[in-house]
């Protein structure tokens, strides 16, 4: 139990090495395992040892025979075998957990982007929706405000800022936001907004169907899109879009956040994945972050069809 104490406490510690916290999980599941079975061995040499005993030094030997279900033989070595499988149980709970977050089994692209996210819904909310959206996207200001309605995706929609301005602007809009706390807290922050919420992620947009959009907003949310799954995000993105639509995306120029699956993004990355794909981008400049965080500074792009 102190050998698996240990190994769970390193497990907690190592947040943003997974292989790591793997490995120490799977540590603990051979050790709890081994034990359990050693144990067979130790009571069984005990066993020897007493009928041993009985025989040769009757006198002195102590019966325990034990009627109640808590006094009978073998009571001892069954609770803690009991325990030590339990603990080897919830290792391989957590491992199987633990390697499913990663992505190394089944499709959890984001899930630890999204498990932090479930985590700070609340308090991230509040800093979100202090922003209007006019300041937060001044290009989709003037490109969308007062215009005709346009069909747009907004892929990780977070509070539902922006597609409520966009929405109540006349647009038909779709949210794709994989974090249930948002899509919950959207509704509540934004309750008579005509907006279509799924549940979704980049790169594969599974749920996304015929539909072609005029305008598909990525608003900080790229830099969670993992850098092997950039060329089959922006290409799902691409079958999605309107033979004039344009992609808008805010790029995240900062330190890379392991704990909240944040990797580093550049300008060139995305216009060499947009290049044969035949997608052009249009750089329109940096700004400051909003959030007033100095190591961090936003690029806004445009993609289109030439
Ligand atoms: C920094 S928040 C931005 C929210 C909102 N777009 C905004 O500008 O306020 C990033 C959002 O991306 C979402 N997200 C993370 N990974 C995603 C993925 N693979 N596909 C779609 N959305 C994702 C998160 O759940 C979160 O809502």
């Amino acid at each position: 139990m102190t050998l698996t104490g240990g190994l769970w406490f390193g497990v907690s510690k190592s947040e943003t090495v997974p292989l790591f916290q793997v490995c120490l999980l799977a540590l603990a599941a051979i050790a709890n395992l081994g034990l359990l079975a050693v144990l067979f061995r130790l009571r069984y040499v005990m066993q020897r040892h007493l009928e041993w005993l009985e025989t040769f030094n009757a006198d002195g030997f102590v019966d325990a025979p034990g009627r109640g279900f808590l006094t009978r033989p073998f009571m001892v070595r069954s609770i803690f075998q009991m325990l030590l499988f339990l603990a080897a149980a919830t290792s391989c709970v957590l491992m199987i957990g633990t390697m499913i977050g990663t992505g190394w089994i089944g499709d959890a692209s984001s899930s630890r982007a999204v498990a932090f996210y479930e985590r700070q819904a609340k308090d991230l909310a509040e800093n979100y929706e202090l922003i209007p959206f006019e300041h937060a996207h001044p290009l989709l200001f003037n490109e969308l405000g007062g215009k005709p309605p346009m069909s747009i995706l907004d892929v990780g929609a977070g509070t539902g800022r922006d597609v409520n301005w966009m929405a109540i602007n006349g647009h038909s809009v779709i949210a794709v936001e994989p974090t249930a706390s948002f899509r919950v807290l959207a509704t509540h922050l934004h309750p008579n907004s005509p907006v279509q919420w799924v549940d979704d992620r980049l790169p594969k947009l599974e749920k996304m169907t015929v539909q072609r959009f005029d305008w598909i907003v990525l608003s900080a949310m790229w830099m969670h899109v993992h850098p092997k799954d950039r060329p089959a995000a922006l290409t799902r993105l691409k079958t999605l879009l309107a033979p004039v639509g344009k992609i808008y995306i805010t790029l995240r120029l900062g330190p890379p956040e392991p704990i909240r699956e944040i990797y580093p993004v550049t300008v060139e990355e995305l216009r060499n994945i947009g290049r044969p794909l035949g997608l052009e981008l249009q750089e329109f400049g940096e700004r400051e972050d909003l959030l007033g965080r100095s190591e961090i500074k936003w690029q806004t792009v445009v993609l289109s069809q030439p």
